[in-house]
């Protein structure tokens, strides 16, 4: 397979994905197609931009006929499905736009791909990434398998489930080479700040109230998005056609926990004195449908095809920290719309 096309590309995990593909592998194109939403940035790629097996693509996944000009443009053997609304928050306020994007979107580039693919499947790869979240919440016990029912809460996670039940549709009805992955929670550099770990940093080192979401005491799998890059790739490359892979890092946090690691993490590294930012946290209301606890299983990746977590949290967490304490300008940029002007710089004069 030689033309890859990664949609959500700017965003925070696919920019991870996009770097990975383009620095690993030098005679593949890799054709980032994204929609530049507020969650998209071009400034995630700027180490790369210039790359000859790089290109960028401003366009929207609901656009049929744009979509299928761009697979006939670029000959596109495989996509990775990145592109999606991602916030829960967001979702709550607003669920049509995740209707649109994350159902409406996956089914468009689904149809696109099996159009223009025709009847001949084969090196043709449609790599749809997903998240734990379609499988509910659990209890304190126990683990989501790939075999675990769906069972979503959120307007986002019901907007996965549905795109995820689309892929399968087509890989059953149609035959598509269809693979999926459900990974857990991510962090680590790039990720837009109103999601948990950016958030507080950024609040921590301002001195902004924390706003902790009923007890704090939800549990969250978290990992670092480099692993799931890499994961990805491997899926990408081995992963067997109709199946789903799922992702985690046996890495379990209380909220409460996880933002007392970022505090000390981040007072220890500007020179505070320990606990300083303590006063800082806030109970607030909880979010409504609040899922208890996630937590992945992801043995199946392990035994069949080798990928584990690279890091430990506490490494990851000091290096996440250290990012956002040294990309200052990066957040200032993403949250001031100043990206869209670097963009119409970049590509539309
Ligand atoms: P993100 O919100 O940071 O990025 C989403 C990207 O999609 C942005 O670049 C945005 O511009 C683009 N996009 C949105 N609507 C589009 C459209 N209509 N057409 C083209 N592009 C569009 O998201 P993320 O956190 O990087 O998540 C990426 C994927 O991984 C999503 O599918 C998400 O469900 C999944 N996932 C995320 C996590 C996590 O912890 N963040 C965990 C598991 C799975
Ligand atoms: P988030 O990063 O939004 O990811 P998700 O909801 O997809 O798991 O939130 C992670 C956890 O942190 C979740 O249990 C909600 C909680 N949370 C807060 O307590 N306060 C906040 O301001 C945010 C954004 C999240």
């Amino acid at each position: 397979m030689k033309n890859i096309v990664v949609t959500g590309g700017a965003g925070f995990i696919g920019s991870h994905v996009v770097r990975l593909f383009v620095n690993n592998y030098p005679d593949y194109n890799i054709i980032n197609l994204d929609l530049l939403t507020y969650a998209g940035n071009l400034e995630n790629l700027k180490d790369i931009e210039g790359k000859p097996n790089y290109t960028f693509v401003k366009a929207d996944i609901c656009d049929y006929d744009t979509v299928a000009c761009i697979f006939s443009k670029y000959k596109i053997d495989a996509v990775i499905h990145l592109a999606a609304e991602s916030h829960v928050d967001r979702s709550i306020k607003d669920p049509f736009s995740f209707a649109r994007t994350n159902v409406m979107g996956t089914l468009t580039l689904l149809q696109v791909a099996k159009n223009y693919w025709g009847d001949n499947f084969e090196n043709k790869l449609f790599y749809h990434v997903s998240t734990d979240e379609v499988y509910g919440s659990l209890g304190d016990e126990g683990f989501f398998l790939e075999t675990t029912a769906y069972d979503p809460h959120s307007p986002y996670s019901a907007s996965k489930a549905s795109s995820d039940h689309f892929v399968r549709a087509f890989y059953d009805t149609y035959g598509l080479p269809v693979v999926i992955s459900n990974c857990s929670n991510n962090y680590g550099s790039y990720q837009f700040p109103e999601k948990l770990i950016p958030l507080f940093i950024n609040n921590i080192c301002n001195n902004k109230p924390l706003p902790v979401y009923g007890k704090g005491d939800n549990v969250r799998d978290w990992l670092f998005v480099n692993d799931h890059a890499r994961a990805i790739n491997v899926i990408f490359h081995e992963g067997k056609l109709g199946d789903t892979y799922n992702i985690g890092g046996f890495n379990e946090w209380k909220n409460i926990d996880l933002i007392r690691v970022l505090i000390k993490t981040v007072d220890k590294l500007l020179g505070r004195e320990e606990g300083t930012s303590e006063k800082l946290i806030t109970y607030v209301a909880d979010r409504a449908g609040h899922d208890y606890r996630y937590a992945i299983d992801s043995s199946k990746l392990k035994n069949e095809l080798g990928w584990e977590p690279s890091l430990q949290f506490e490494e990851g967490i000091e290096k996440t920290v250290k990012w956002y304490l040294e990309n200052e300008d990066w957040v200032q940029h993403v949250t001031s719309g100043a990206y869209q002007k670097y963009y119409q710089q970049m590509y539309e004069e």
